[in-house]
């Protein structure tokens, strides 16, 4: 039997890209996914479409800076299995109109791009950890990027933040049996990425690769499934970069 029988996982970000692929692979495994996004119609949209597949899913609205919001979704959460088992603090600004220089972008921008992809995690964190303490096996994994480990955008920083921050939960939630792991991902075509990035950034960001190809959502997936798994019951406190080498050594 899968060892996600049975446990509840909550992905933010969960109506599109890599948190709807998280929930339908963990609800494949037979997880209770509760997908959480600031587009209320997508997550409900993507819970629906795992549960046409046979898995168990609920979507719900809320902006993963929201503090009251973020307790009020938890607590939902772990209604089902009595506790919270898996965190994926996904959730993140990308987007072009995000990637652009400080100087470009103006201040307004910044403090958001901070705000969702660096406070959004904390507070889900700690909006989540009453419901995980001493659940047998609980893990958080943090959602970063290549980004965070080659320097030079606000984007990178944020993501360097989220790191730096799954470092700290994790000296702080072990005593909890909480381990906290982060990925990296380097550029990953999901649908938000094929739609906006222009082919001659596409060659020139993978030209930085040292394998060459397409890196893909299950990738991502993959890496997701071992560190949240048993497999990893020794590893915390790490961000693993998924990037086919691109931010090897940097
Ligand atoms: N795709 C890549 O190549 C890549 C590479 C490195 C890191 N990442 C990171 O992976 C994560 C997911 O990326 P993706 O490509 O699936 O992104 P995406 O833009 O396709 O999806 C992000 C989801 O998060 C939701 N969201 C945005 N702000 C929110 C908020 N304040 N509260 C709740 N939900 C919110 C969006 O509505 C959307 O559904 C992000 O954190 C991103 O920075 C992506």
């Amino acid at each position: 039997m899968s060892e996600w029988q049975g446990r509840t996982a909550v992905v933010t970000g969960g109506g599109r890209g890599f948190g709807k692929a998280f929930g339908k692979a963990l609800a494949g495994e037979g997880a209770h996914v509760v997908l959480v996004d600031i587009d209320a119609g997508g997550a409900e949209a993507a819970a629906a479409e795992i549960r046409a597949l046979g898995g168990s899913a609920e979507g719900m609205g809320g902006d993963v800076t929201d503090e009251a919001r973020m307790a009020e979704v938890m607590a939902q959460a772990a209604k089902a299995h009595g506790g919270i088992d898996l965190l994926v603090n996904n959730a993140g600004l990308h987007s072009d109109e995000y990637g652009q220089p400080i100087l470009k972008m103006g201040l307004a921008k910044v403090r958001r791009l901070f705000d969702v992809n660096v406070i959004g995690v904390a507070c889900c964190t700690l909006a989540a950890h009453p419901h995980m303490k001493g659940r047998a096996g609980a893990s958080i994994v943090n959602i970063s990027s290549s980004a965070a480990h080659m320097g030079g955008s606000a984007y990178g920083d944020s993501k360097l933040a989220v790191a730096g921050l799954t470092i700290t939960f994790a000296r702080e939630l072990g005593v909890d049996g909480i381990r906290v792991n982060a990925i990296s991902p380097g550029l990953m075509l999901t649908d938000t990425i094929r739609k906006e990035l222009p082919e001659a950034t596409k060659a020139r960001v993978q030209a930085m690769q040292l394998i060459a190809g397409d890196g893909l959502e299950e990738d991502i997936v993959e890496a997701l499934l071992y560190l949240a798994s048993k497999k990893a019951r020794f590893v915390t406190g790490e961000t693993l970069r998924v990037t086919g080498g691109m931010a090897a050594g940097v």
